[in-house]
Order: C-alpha cells, then structure tokens, then sequence
C-alpha cells in the first residue's frame, strides 16, 4: 500500500526532493511550504482582540477562577507543562499550579487528558479537534449546526468553523471551567444537563458578558452591523472571536524545517540526518503525513494510559479494592465512535513546535522527547515496561467529593481511605495486566529499528520545527481584561 502510494507523493512534491542516502536515487517525500492559503481567511483585527480578551478572562468560568490560557498558555507552548492539567480550584500557572487546602481552592480530579498545543488550528485541513474527535466538521449535512459534537442537535448555528465549535466546550465542563453543583449558576445549568437554551451555561455566560461594559463595545467593534447592543451579544459570538485569536495567534509556520522548506536555509547536519529518517525509513510519514505532519487520522500506538481515564471500561477489580467508581479506562476514538476497532486509538498530533509542548502523550505520559521517540521504537516493550509511579503527575494530596444528603448537596474532603482508593486511579490501568494486555494488543505502530545516533537525530530534527517565535509569546498575555479579574493564576 505504501509502494503503490508513493509515486503520487513524489510527484505533487517534485521541487522540494532530495536524494536520501541509503535509499539510492530515490528522493525523500518531504511536503511543499506551508502557505497563507493553507489557512482560513484572516478575522479582523477586532475580531482577534476580543478573542484575545476572552481567552484570557476569567470570567468564562463559573467560580471566576480560569481562563482559556491557563492551560493553553501562550509562554508554556500553548498548553500548560503539566500531564494532567489542574482544572478549576487550583492555583499558579504550569508546573507551580497545585490545589489549595480550602473549599474553594480544592479540585475534584485531575483532568484526565493531557492539554494539547493550539499551534496552526486555523488551517484549513484541521476538521477534528480533540484527542479522540469528538468535535468535527459535519461533512454529511447530518446537524444543521454544521459539527459534529457532543451537544449533537443542541449546539447552536453561527459558529464560523471547527475551532469556534470546539470553544463552546471548555465552559461546560465542571473540572475544566464550569464548577461544581452548588458552587454557582454555571455549574448549575450543567448539573440540570443545560448548556444550550434561555436556561443553559451558554446564554448565562453570554448574560455575564453583557453585563459588561468595555465587552459589549468590543463585540460591537468586532462584529459591526451585527452586534448593535448588549442584547446582540452571544456565547457563539464569543466562540468565533475565541477561535479567531487562537487562529491568528498561534500561527506558526516559520520553524528552520519551513525555512528549509521554503529555500530559505539549511538545517544543521543532525537534523537533516533526523529529516531523512522521518521522511524515510523510520516510516514516520505513516501517520505523521502532510503539511502539519498529522493524517488527522486515528492511531493506537499503545501509549501509557495514566490518570483517572475517561470512565471507561467497567472494572469489577478497581471497584473491589477500593468501593470506587470503576471505569478507570480511557477508550480513545472508540469512545466517540462506540466501535470496538476503535478503541485505544488517538489523534496524530501534529510535530510543530512540538520541543515546547511536554509532556508528550494523550495523557502526558512521557516526560521528555526521546522517551515518546523510543515508545514508538518498539511501543509494546516501552508499554510494558512503563512504570506509572514513575509518571510525572503533580502531586494531589486531597480532593473534595460531593454528596447529596436528602435535597442538599455536602461537599466533604475524601478520608484518608477513600483517597488512598481514589489515588490508585492514576495508575490503575498502567498497573493491571489485564487492561495493560488490552492496549497491547490494539497496536498498529511496528516497532522501527533505530540506533542511539538515530533517535538522536530524530530528536534534533523535531526540534527543527520550532518557530522561535513560539519560544516566548508573551506579548499576547494582555495586561488586563474588561472583567478586571486578575489575569495571571
Ligand atoms: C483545565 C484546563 C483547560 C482549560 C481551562 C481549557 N482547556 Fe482546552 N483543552 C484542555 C484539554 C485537557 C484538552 C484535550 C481534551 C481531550 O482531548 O479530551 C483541550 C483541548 C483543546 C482544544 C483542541 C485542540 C486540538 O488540537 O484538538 C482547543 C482548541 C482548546 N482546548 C481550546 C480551549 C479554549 C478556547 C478554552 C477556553 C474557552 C480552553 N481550551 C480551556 C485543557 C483545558
Ligand atoms: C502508526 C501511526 C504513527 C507512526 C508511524 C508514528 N507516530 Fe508518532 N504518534 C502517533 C500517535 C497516534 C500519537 C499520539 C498517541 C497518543 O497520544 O496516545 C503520536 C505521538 C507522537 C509524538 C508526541 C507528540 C505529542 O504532542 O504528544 C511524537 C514526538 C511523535 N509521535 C513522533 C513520531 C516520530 C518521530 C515517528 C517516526 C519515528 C512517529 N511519531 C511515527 C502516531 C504515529
């Protein structure tokens, strides 16, 4: 299948081969220059700042205490340097984020997937966002909202494209944004399963924006002649400006490998040897294909599942040991598409930038990039030999838990049992044979053989696509936003 494809390849890619050694005359199937025209139409200046303003207030959020950025940070390489992110309740940015000891500045889990990077989400080729898909561009005309998303017929029409679809969600969840039942009108209308609808989390958060002052006269300057008064201000409205900063934002194509690309310079000896192998014999392009280096597609490659799963997968084991919820698993694309195939398997993230955007993996599992590079050197054996205490979770010393007692809801910290129970999730599946045994045998990455010197270059190659400019993008970090909340964590 590869040989029948590869003429094609070669000849949409005639003025960027090069002969690669080992390989004969046969030249190396690199991908043409990354273009404007790659990406969507530029939003008005207008547009992205108030996208700008609202990735960055804290308002968003039910208990006022998050924003967009704190875990897609723009000096943490767009995501937040964490495996698992912290959600709502903690304090401090990336690695110094921790719950605190109060109610208020408690979490009730760790998120259970690893924040991704926001890098080139505004090309045109990105139709599916998250790990597993579960946003996507409905190309059926199956929802008259144009995605295909978890709120299915709920979601609401206007949302400019996949990007702007996927910003509708970050607010619902309790862990991520929205908050805790009881804990505000947010976190309510999600508890009652409303996020659209007079009633639901996206009008409520729109009614807190109208509220405002200085947003309204910045949704009338990014939407002229739609936005008139605060009554013209809608959560969609806010989606498409979110997904227009992102957009502009975090554009980044101008990495050596682009240079290189584009003829505008040569890579250093290591990375070039790394580039030959990526678009050579260590099959990279597999999956790892185009422009963005990403199929779009959906892999298992047996990646180290840690953290608390995403409440898959029944397991009598857990619950027996601890009296605890037993779905620590995490089924990939499989739980979107319900199809056994499709278990374990998981978005081809995209490589640029990728130097900056640990630790690596849907759960963060590996801390460095050689670790993740000789994972898919031979990912069964790396598998089995991961050791999940090992993982570099942040430390989590308490959770808070809620109860209903009769009509009333108590919030009570876990004892000391129940979170030693509760611990074990972060390490349940990576521990257990039987579901380690399951992952295993979902693989469809073939082990490669790579010397030392090999990963080495490869290493070097990866780290050729940084842009440097995404090295330091704090002159995005807005000194202060319309709600006045305080801007850092
Ligand atoms: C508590 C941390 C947290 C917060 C706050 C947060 N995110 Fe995320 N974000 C994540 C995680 C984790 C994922 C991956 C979830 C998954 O795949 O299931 C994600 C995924 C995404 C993606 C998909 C990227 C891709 O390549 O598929 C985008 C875009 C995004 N977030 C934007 C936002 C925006 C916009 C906001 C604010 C409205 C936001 N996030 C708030 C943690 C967070
Ligand atoms: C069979 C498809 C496939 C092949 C071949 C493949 N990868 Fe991957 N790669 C993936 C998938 C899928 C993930 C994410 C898996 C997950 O998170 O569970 C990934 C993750 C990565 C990551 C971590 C990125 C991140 O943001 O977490 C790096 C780095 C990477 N691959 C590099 C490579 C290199 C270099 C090669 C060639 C040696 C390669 N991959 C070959 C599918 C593949």
């Amino acid at each position: 299948m590869k040989n029948l494809l590869l003429p094609i390849v070669i000849t949409a890619i005639a003025n960027t081969t090069l002969a690669a050694p080992g390989t004969g005359t046969r030249p190396l199937a690199l991908p043409t220059p990354v273009t404007d025209a790659d990406y969507r139409a530029d939003a008005s200046p207008a547009k992205v700042e108030l996208g700008r303003m609202l990735f960055f207030d804290k308002v968003l959020s039910g208990n006022r205490n998050i924003s967009c950025a704190t875990c897609h940070h723009p000096t943490l390489g767009t995501s937040d340097a964490m495996a698992l992110s912290f959600g709502e309740g903690a304090r401090g940015l990336g690695l110094d984020r921790r719950p605190g000891a109060t109610a208020s500045e408690a979490v009730h889990e760790r998120v259970p997937r690893n924040s991704p990077a926001l890098f080139n989400l505004g090309a045109r080729e990105y139709t599916t966002m998250f790990h597993d898909g579960r946003v996507e561009e409905d190309d059926q005309g199956f929802y008259e909202g144009g995605f295909i998303t978890p709120a299915k017929w709920k979601l609401p029409r206007g949302l400019d494209n996949v990007l702007a679809a996927q910003a509708m969600f970050p607010v619902t969840s309790p862990t991520e944004m929205a908050g805790q039942q009881g804990e505000n009108e947010i976190a309510n209308a999600k508890a009652a399963n409303k996020a659209g609808g007079p009633e639901g989390v996206w009008e409520l958060l729109a009614q807190r924006l109208r509220g405002i002052p200085e947003y309204v006269a910045l949704f009338r300057e990014a939407y002229p002649g739609e936005v008139e008064s605060a009554g013209d201000v809608t959560f969609v409205r806010a989606a498409n400006a979110i997904a227009a900063f992102e957009a502009t934002a975090f554009r980044s194509d101008d990495s050596p490998f682009d240079r290189h690309l584009r003829g505008e310079g040569e890579l250093d000896a290591a990375a070039r040897r790394g580039m030959e192998l990526f678009y050579g014999k260590a099959s990279c392009t597999d999956c790892h294909a185009g422009k963005f280096q990403t199929d779009h597609g959906f892999h298992a490659i047996a990646m180290p599942q840690i953290g608390p799963g995403k409440s898959d997968g029944w397991d009598s084991g857990y619950w027996s040991t601890t009296g605890q919820k037993a779905f620590p698993e995490d089924h990939g694309r499989g739980r979107v598409t319900a199809r056994a195939e499709d278990r374990y398997r998981f978005r081809t993230p995209s490589l640029r930038n990728v130097e900056l955007t640990g630790p690596w993996g849907h759960a963060g599992s590996y801390s460095t990039l050689e670790d993740v590079l000789r994972h898919h050197v031979d990912p069964v054996r790396s598998l089995e030999e991961y050791d999940a205490g090992e993982a570099p979770l942040a430390p989590l010393e308490r959770v808070l838990e809620i109860t209903a007692d009769g009509s009333e809801l108590r919030q009570s910290w876990l004892s000391p049992k129940r979170f030693e129970g509760f611990r074990k999730r972060d390490t349940w599946v990576q521990t257990n044979p039987t579901l380690r045994a399951a992952i295993a045998g979902a693989n469809e990455l073939e082990p490669v053989a790579l010397t030392d010197g090999e990963v080495g270059d490869l290493v070097a190659f990866l780290e050729s696509l940084t842009d440097p400019r995404a090295r330091d993008l704090s002159n995005e970090v807005p000194g202060s936003v319309p709600s006045g909340l305080p801007v850092e964590d």
